[in-house]
């Protein structure tokens, strides 16, 4: 879950390396390096902290030289320090690295016997004392090919070589990486983004893959070292991806995007002349399947246990939903008459990917929602439904949530289509009200004044709680999770009918409990578990869709939605939990679109 890039060039490359780099900020931000061949010799320069302080420490003291390696870095190894920054070096070659080198304690305890002495605490450093031993007799490919042979783990490479100054080696094994095509300059990053203010022209690294990057000319090798070709894919442009415009942070543009971002993804998935929803290329007939499988992390997950709801109401499929670090490791029965779909925005999660790989093996189908396309994820399943959210630079997932929510929406009302388990008539009447979505979505955002004044009111508490049944229980979730990750103020979210197993225990004078009590089938049981709470000196929001009634005199907050198809609630009343975690942490002074520990492409386990 770091950020590499490599540039051979005909010119100096240091400053093509920072810009690359601040784009790669979002896969991790806690320190920053590079590392030039200069007059002949390793030049390194790295830093805990973001990219801006090594952009200043450049200013100051430039790195001249054609040939170069960049690393963002997010700590598996060794706290976020200089030394333990990336690039590391020894005399004759330089390393940046992405992901996990498992044995690496074992080799490092067989090195040290031998008389080697480590600098840093990273798990990197291994195979730079590897490869400066195996320079003594290899050249830099057959040292590079011998050294991989010996690490454990997933991991992608960037290095150069004091005494081979017209290339670098890049490598993947399990961590992406992608090479990118420019005249007299070429490319090696961790993913087509931080490569595309430089060129649209890429190809991707498989597993096992090498390459060697020079400035004229891109060598790949796969495992067994024969020579191989690679596709060149042209990327298409995206002119609005990396400006804030008018926005404090990329999270609030994000937030305020969401009724565009449904327009174009429901344009995308619904016929304009036919109102018809449209999913050409589904890898089974959904006639023929008895289970739906939902796989993916954290917001990802969450639209998935969405999506189950929607799936078990639509259509007579059994649904499965699984966290992907569990499923990766768990004894699934795989199944042929089951579709495996993985939701992931980034496509590049390591364990969404793993548990996508482990379907590959077993044969079975598998279908993959993601916003970027050229993802690993997207590339190894058998069908990819993008949701067209455009790209999303905070850390915390916002838009990319509503559209995959929005897919998945589209795809259980399709899958019940096609297998009869739902009228016509009632089919077209829910993509009408789905139509809807983005005006509704404008209508919510209306509330963010009042929200404003609730965060101001529970930002300084030292916990919170978040409940809703049916649909509404994953986005209790989801407004916990997004509270806890940018706020880092405590907040747990429970289905609002398990309180009284335990949780109603946290209740205590004051606690902010945020109800998501949409007038659904489970209203009335909701709003008795609020008056638990309420009983108990919890210090009430309730998010509800009554019709502006005032429902309980003892609720210190009401935000009213506007009311719209019940199985449509999702959407909605997302919103405002997005606001709130946006303003709360605004008022305790965080780093909104880098939140402290995280990152926005978990590429590690
Ligand atoms: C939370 C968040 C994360 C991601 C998770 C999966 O706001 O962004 O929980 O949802 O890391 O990432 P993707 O969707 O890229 O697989």
């Amino acid at each position: 879950m770091c950020g590499i890039i490599g540039i051979a060039s005909n010119k100096s490359v240091s400053v093509n390396i920072i810009n690359a780099l601040k784009k790669l900020e979002y896969r991790g931000y806690d320190s920053a390096g590079l590392a030039t061949i200069t007059n002949g010799e390793i030049n390194e320069k790295k830093c805990p902290g973001r990219v801006e302080k090594l952009e200043k420490i450049l200013f100051q003291n430039p790195s001249e030289g054609n040939l170069g390696i960049g690393h963002v870095r997010w700590a598996t190894h060794g706290v976020p320090n200089e030394v333990n920054a990336h690039p590391h070096s020894s005399e004759i070659v330089s390393v940046v690295h992405n992901g996990i080198i498992e044995n690496s304690d074992e080799l490092k305890r067989v090195l040290e016997k031998s008389g080697k002495v480590f600098k840093s605490q990273t798990d990197t450093e291994v195979i730079t004392v590897l490869l400066t031993e195996k320079l003594k007799n290899l050249d830099p490919l057959n040292a590079v090919f011998e050294t991989l042979d010996m690490l454990r783990g997933s991991f992608a490479l960037g290095i150069i070589f004091k005494n081979f100054k017209d290339f670098v080696i890049g490598a993947r094994r399990g961590s992406p990486l992608a090479v990118g095509y420019s005249s007299n300059e070429n490319y090696l990053g961790s993913d087509s983004y931080a490569l595309k203010a430089m060129t649209n022209k890429i190809s991707y690294l498989d597993d096992g893959d090498l390459c060697v990057i020079s400035k004229n000319e891109v060598k790949f090798f796969n495992s067994k070292k024969d020579k191989i070709n690679k596709e060149i894919f042209t990327l298409s442009e995206d002119k609005s991806q990396a400006s804030k415009g008018n926005y404090k942070n990329f999270m609030i543009k994000e937030i305020f995007e969401q009724p565009i971002t449904a327009k174009t993804c429901l344009k995308e998935y619904i016929d304009k002349i036919r109102g018809e929803i449209n999913f050409y290329n589904l890898p089974v007939d959904p006639k023929k399947i008895n289970k739906i499988a939902l796989i993916g992390c954290g917001t990802a997950y969450h639209s998935c246990l969405i999506a189950k709801y929607w799936l078990e109401e639509f259509t007579s499929l059994s649904v499965e939903t699984d966290i992907a670090s569990e499923f990766r490791y768990r004894k699934v029965r795989f199944d042929k008459n089951t579709l495996y779909l993985f939701v992931s925005q980034s496509g590049e999660t390591a364990d969404t990917y793993a548990a996508l790989e482990l379907c590959k093996k077993e044969n079975v189908k598998t279908c993959s929602v993601v916003n970027v396309v050229e993802s690993s994820i997207a590339r190894n399943s058998d069908c990819v439904l993008p949701i067209h959210a455009g790209p999303e630079i905070g850390v915390a997932s916002t838009k990319a949530f509503i559209g995959q929510m929005l897919v998945l929406y589209l795809l259980s009302l399709k899958i019940s289509e096609i297998r009869n388990d739902i009228d016509r008539k009632e089919y077209k009447n829910k993509i009408n009200e789905l139509k809807k979505i983005p005006s509704l979505l404008s209508e919510s955002l209306k509330q963010e004044e009042k929200i404003q004044i609730i965060a101001k009111d529970i930002y300084k508490s030292n916990g919170s709680m978040f409940l809703g049944r049916g649909f509404s229980f994953p986005i209790a979730l989801e407004g916990a999770l997004k509270l806890k990750e940018l706020s880092y103020l405590h907040a747990e979210g429970y289905p609002a009918g398990e309180m009284k197993h335990g949780p109603l225990a946290l209740i205590e004078d004051g606690l902010p409990v945020v109800v998501i009590a949409p007038k659904d089938k489970y209203f009335e049981k909701t709003l008795s578990n609020m008056q638990e709470v309420i009983a108990r000196g919890g210090k009430v929001l309730l998010l509800t869709n009554s019709g502006g009634k005032v429902i309980s005199e003892n609720i210190r907050f009401q935000i009213d939605l506007p009311e719209s198809d019940i199985t449509l609630t999702p959407f909605l009343f997302t919103i405002p939990l997005q606001l709130l975690s946006y303003h709360v942490a605004l008022f305790k002074k965080c780093d909104i679109d880098k939140p402290r520990n995280l990152a926005k492409s978990v590429t590690v386990e």
